[in-house]
């Protein structure tokens, strides 16, 4: 696996990487976990060559303690990936991300601004600048994301059409432990108590109980709803475990 810490070099590889290759993008934030590396797989069977973008991206955290907290664990990724026989590995510094004087963001003004967009203030503009930056850096035929993270795969959809952006995103089903829990990489700041809620939670959303009902239920169980709402034909939860934010949806029972 190559590994690429400057802009620069990878542009310089991607210019010589021949245009009868295919390339897939996995953008992660490292922390790297079942869920990952089942795009990962996804894309190897599907592109020539991989690449995995690792960047803990500051814009898209609200709030500062939550960044300082996000699990780092470069060596045991690394490991992973090389497992999976990555090709290319692009985590670009900060620095280089966003230079100093650079005022542009990608905003959307509709679903951006509902669900977790409510209780997460510019949270969808970071992720949706960061992805649009990345996708230009990788010029990938396609890139894939988690359907855990519903409403960011689904804006970051949006965006690539509204835009016109040549790169297919392409959307892989949650990935969960036996017990029902997505996997995040959140869940490892999680006590066994803590677990045994966000498990609680996870089953309950699939549950043909009304949003009302199943509010009152996690509330008994002590654990803080952000939201429980219905879109469409989708459900969607967000809640407060041991003061770690966890998300779950599924379609509608
Ligand atoms: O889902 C994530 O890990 C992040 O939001 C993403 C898409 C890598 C952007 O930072």
């Amino acid at each position: 696996m190559k590994v690429y810490n400057d802009i620069n070099a990878w542009l310089s590889m991607r210019k010589e990487l021949s245009t009868h290759l295919s390339l897939g993008v996995v953008m992660t934030m490292g922390a790297l976990h079942e869920g990952h590396l089942s795009l990962m797989r996804q894309s190897k069977q599907e592109n020539d060559r991989t690449l995995v973008t690792i960047f803990v991206n500051p814009t898209q955290f609200d709030n500062k303690n939550d960044l300082q907290k996000y699990p780092k664990t470069w060596e045991s990724d690394c490991d992973l990936l090389q497992q999976v026989e990555i090709d290319y590995l692009l985590a670009p510094r900060v620095s280089h991300i966003y230079p100093a004087h650079d005022y542009f963001y990608m905003n959307e003004n509709h679903f951006s601004q509902q669900l977790c967009g409510l209780s997460r203030p510019n949270h969808f503009q970071g992720v949706l600048t960061i992805v649009l930056k990345l996708l230009n850096l990788a010029q990938a035929q396609r890139a894939y994301f988690g359907e855990k993270d519903y409403q960011q795969a689904k804006l970051i959809q949006k965006m690539t059409q509204c835009f016109f952006l040549p790169t297919q995103i392409i959307l892989h089903p949650t990935i969960r432990d036996p017990d029902g829990l997505a996997l995040s990489s959140r869940n490892t700041r999680l006590s066994e108590t803590g677990r045994e809620k966000a498990t609680f939670f996870a089953r309950l959303l699939k549950t043909e109980k009304s949003v009302l009902n199943m509010k009152h239920q996690l509330e008994l169980e002590g654990i803080q709803v952000d939201y429980l709402e219905e879109i469409g034909q989708h459900r969607f939860g967000a809640v407060w475990i041991e003061d770690i934010r966890l998300i779950d949806n599924c379609a509608k029972p």
